[in-house]
């Protein structure tokens, strides 16, 4: 691995415990007490290089703090071997210096999948490239957060904010200091917390979780319910395998109801045995902690997400390691299909081309079936991505929604088309105009 000059390795040896202890601050006590205790091994030897051994033996190898190193590095001179060809969309670029582009670590586009005036987050937003794209997209009204949790990609980003505002002529990004996975807590604002409390033994420690759940209470890093769109182009590989139920979860948490992710990620096509998963440099090359592209969709299920669809998809892969493939896709996911189920004797009719569909609660859609449907899922289902799927039958006599009783969304049935009309409907209605044309066609 090219990790840069001596200075610059001197000085990212110099990053300090704190940092590393912010970047891999666990909801489990025990794994943070471990950390703490690594840290102490650290301060005793003085060495950072002793710090990151044991932090990497006790993280097993395939670890935060290899992530951690290999970006900050990274973010001082270009790694030929993270940068993953990408077509970008769109004339985003010319805003943008030329240092934010030379040190550009994803491995997909996901701005097609954004709109003007939204709020837009960036999961692990690196040196800002795609927070600047997106910020030409979303426009003056709309807003940009990044999250990072390495300090120094964060400073490589916030270091253009000014130029890239003046170019644009507004200013709508904002680089903020935190874990993916836990979208609550401002890492910035716990710092400012440590410097006033700091943390040498596991007491302090203890007594600083207050500290972090009032943060996280009162000034959360991003609030729920409060973005549009999620982004992420290449990061949520790296994160550890037992945090990432927490990552979906936190994703889901962040966003509006009806909002959607986009996320660029690698995944492979087989199961990663656990010696390539041990490998920190592979890991951390956003390979071995890559999903199996089954298991990536299935998370966002896992997490509540709707209608997951594969929108890119690399025919070649980007590496093979062991014959196993790892190539990038793009996945759009929604949430808002949670919600009380009422009667409204809607109905509706999938259109094929599939001799049947289900959906993301298991209703089954038999092609050019009836179907009767809640009121959420009528709605839900004439909205993206199923909307040109669905023909939608509303009754002729509306139920309010004051008036709806309860629906059974635990069984697919058909709606006869006496409960859309009702039982005494036998009104005959005979074509007024004739809708012949010139040509003799008839309808
Ligand atoms: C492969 S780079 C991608 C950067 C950027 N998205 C791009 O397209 O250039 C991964 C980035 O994710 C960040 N990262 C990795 N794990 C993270 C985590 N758990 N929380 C926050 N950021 C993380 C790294 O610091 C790094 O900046």
């Amino acid at each position: 691995m090219e990790r840069g000059s001596a200075p610059e390795r001197s000085r990212l040896r110099r990053f300090s415990a704190l940092q590393l202890l912010l970047c891999v601050e666990s909801q489990t006590l025990t794994s943070v007490l471990a950390i703490v205790l690594a840290q102490h091994s650290f301060q005793d030897n003085a060495s950072g290089m002793d710090y990151m051994e044991a932090l990497s033996n006790f993280m097993n190898g395939a670890s935060e703090a290899a992530v951690y190193e290999r970006y900050a590095a990274a973010s001082q001179a270009v790694e030929s071997a993270l940068c993953c060809p990408v077509e970008y969309a769109g004339d985003f670029l010319a805003a943008i210096p030329q240092e934010i582009i030379d040190k550009d670590y994803g491995c997909g586009d996901p701005t097609p999948y954004v709109r003007s005036g939204e709020t837009v987050l960036d999961l692990g937003s690196g040196a800002g490239k795609l927070c600047y794209m997106l910020a030409q997209v979303v426009g003056q009204h709309g807003q940009v957060i990044g999250v990072d949790c390495n300090t120094e990609m964060l400073a490589l980003a916030r270091k253009h904010q000014s130029t890239v505002a003046e170019r644009l002529g507004f200013s709508n990004v904002n680089f903020r200091y935190g874990l993916i996975q836990d979208l609550q807590l401002d890492l910035d604002l716990f710092g400012q917390q440590l410097k006033q409390q700091p943390i040498h033994s596991p007491g302090d420690w203890l007594a600083s979780r207050s500290i972090v759940d009032r943060l996280r209470r009162q000034r959360p890093l991003v609030a729920s319910d409060s973005v549009d769109c999620i982004v992420s182009n290449c990061v949520l590989n790296l994160v550890r395998l037992e945090d990432r139920r927490q990552l979906f979860g936190e994703m889901f948490r962040v966003l509006k109801r009806g909002g959607r992710a986009a996320i660029s990620d690698i995944v492979s096509d087989e199961s990663v045995p656990e010696h390539l998963q041990q490998d920190g440099r592979l890991w951390s090359g956003c390979l071995s902690g890559a999903f199996r592209e089954d298991q990536f969709l299935e998370a966002f299920a896992e997490a509540g997400f709707h209608g997951m669809e594969i929108v890119k998809r690399q025919s070649e892969p980007w590496q093979t390691i062991e014959g196993i493939e790892f190539r990038s896709v793009t996945v759009v996911a929604f949430k808002g299909k949670q919600g009380p189920c009422l009667e409204r004797n809607q109905a509706l009719i999938y259109k094929g081309p599939f001799r049947k569909v289900e959906d993301d609660d298991g209703h089954t859609f038999p092609r050019g079936e009836r179907m009767a449907v809640c009121d959420k899922t009528f709605n839900l289902l004439q909205q993206q991505p199923y909307r040109d799927s669905f023909e939608p039958v509303e009754p002729i006599e509306p139920i309010s929604l004051d008036n709806a009783e309860q629906f059974d969304c635990k069984r697919s049935k058909q709606r006869d088309p006496r409960e859309t009309k009702g039982q005494d409907y036998d009104v005959t209605i005979e074509s007024q105009e004739a809708c012949c044309g010139d040509d003799g066609s008839c309808c």
